[in-house]
């Protein structure tokens, strides 16, 4: 048992364990590194594609009226000068004189002293800078046209809006999710994968009749905060920001920020946006193509509101690694007073779910072990620790989040048990193999961190 003394997790600690254990690796590093760009590296892509699976489920299969969808990254240009980026997808730029220092007026001290070489009065009058990024298609750049890398994934959504109805049975209300990358040419990225130039949205735009929109907007932004009880994050680092009318983006009659407590502090972490009939009529407008409902059974049209969730995936990953840190001081036995590091990720979560070890390499139990965890490749995500150095196994797979290590010893040869390990109370207990695969599934339906 381990007396828990919780240090308190910094960036650098979650970069460093992110880079020495293969979750996060920075872009191009051996040319020195892209800023605003980072690689997921064996464990980082498990993390985010179950972080991804987990919202996937939560909207589409738990919800009767939630489709699916995939657009694509790159869109009619015509798009974003209908969704209003292409006018007001702004953020204010100042620029320092003396040092050339780039920053975002509305982050920083409007006092005017420079944050990177502290000069007084060296800051330029604030200029809007749009985020988009442009690139060309087609062979030739001269003659070819201008097209922008989404910043949103939302607007493929709203395009797609009259093919879903046409295609499928949804009827208003009813949501369209999507999962997909988006780009901002950020004027500072920060943070680690915080806030960066590349990065994935999970958003879901829910349709709706117009006077249904108070009850929806209620309903989403209840039920996005209760999901994340699912990932395992403690409510108390979650909470609520309503949008003051200067920072509504230009789409929003109401929007709350969910923040989370980062290592930097509490930060939007999702967007719940009330975005009214804004997109469908503009697209309605400069595409000439109506975008009315028609309810069969009222024979009404009209153009629904939506109320749109927006996640960051990579930024849920930064917030699943902040919430699963714990340095912890050993209290008990030969390692009394040792720090062990552990990741106590939601068994739905971890990148590897179970750990086979055989307690040494001799006596046909490495064989035993190996064999075991094949058996158990069909059920869970497995890892094997061959080479019989069970502290050492134990703490790799703590600090990579390993909810079960299962170790094969002599008593398994005589009859059919191992040991299963679990990751946050470090208890042990006996489990006969052929129960495994139900003991373990239940165990992760049940599962409350610390036991
Ligand atoms: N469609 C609405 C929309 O895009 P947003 O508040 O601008 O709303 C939604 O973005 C979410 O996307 C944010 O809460 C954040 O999690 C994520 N996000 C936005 N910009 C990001 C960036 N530069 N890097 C990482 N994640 C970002």
């Amino acid at each position: 048992m381990a007396a828990t003394e919780k240090a308190s997790v910094t960036l650098d600690k979650l970069v460093s364990l992110a880079k020495r254990r293969g979750f996060v690796f920075q872009s191009s590093e051996i040319y020195g590194g892209q800023s605003g760009a980072w690689d997921y590296g064996p464990l980082g892509v498990e993390l985010k594609k179950n972080i991804q699976g987990v919202w996937w489920k939560e909207m589409t299969q738990m919800h009767d009226n939630i489709v699916g969808l995939d657009a694509a990254i790159l869109m009619h240009p015509k798009v974003w000068h209908a969704s209003g980026h292409v006018e007001n997808f702004t953020d204010p730029l100042v620029e320092c004189k003396s040092c050339r220092g780039r920053f975002r007026a509305d982050h920083i001290d409007a006092k005017g002293a420079c944050p990177t070489c502290g000069k007084k009065d060296t800051l330029g009058e604030p200029r809007k800078f749009n985020l988009m990024f442009t690139t060309h298609i087609g062979p030739v750049e001269e003659t070819a046209s201008t097209i922008y890398l989404r910043p949103e994934t939302a607007q493929g959504i709203f395009v797609n809006f009259k093919n879903v109805v046409a295609s499928s049975r949804v009827k208003v209300p009813f949501g369209i999710a999507q999962v997909g990358k988006a780009f901002r040419n950020e004027i500072v990225t920060k943070a680690f994968i915080f806030r960066t130039a590349e990065f994935e949205q999970m958003e879901m735009q829910f349709f709706i009749h117009p006077k249904q929109e108070p009850k929806w907007f209620e309903y989403w932004k209840q039920s996005r905060i209760d999901y994340y009880s699912k990932l395992g994050i403690d409510p108390a680092h979650l909470r609520f920001h309503q949008h003051g009318k200067d920072e509504l983006a230009h789409y929003a009659i109401n929007a709350f920020d969910i923040e989370f407590l980062f290592p930097m502090g509490w930060q939007e972490l999702e967007g719940i946006h009330s975005r009214s009939d804004y997109d469908l009529r503009r697209h309605q407008e400069f595409s000439g193509d109506k975008q009315e409902y028609l309810d069969q059974e009222t024979q009404e049209r009209y153009l629904p509101y939506v109320i749109e969730t927006s996640a960051g995936l990579t930024r849920s990953v930064l917030m699943v690694l902040t919430d699963a840190y714990e340095e912890e001081t050993l209290g008990e036995g030969a390692e009394k007073g040792d720090i062990r590091t552990v990741m106590h990720f939601h068994p739905n979560l971890a990148p590897v779910k179970v750990a086979v070890m055989p307690v040494v390499k001799k006596d046909g139990l490495l064989e035993l072990a190996q064999k075991l965890e094949l058996s158990l490749r069909e059920d869970f995500a497995t890892m094997l620790e061959p080479t019989g150095n069970i502290g050492k196994n134990y703490r790799r797979q703590d600090e990579i989040g390993t909810p079960y290590c299962l170790t094969v010893d002599h008593q398994t040869k005589d009859d059919n048990t191992v040991t299963i390990r679990y990751r946050d109370s470090m208890k042990q207990e006996r489990v006969a193999i052929s129960e495994l695969v139900s003991f373990i599934r239940n165990n992760i339906k049940n599962y409350v961190r610390g036991q």
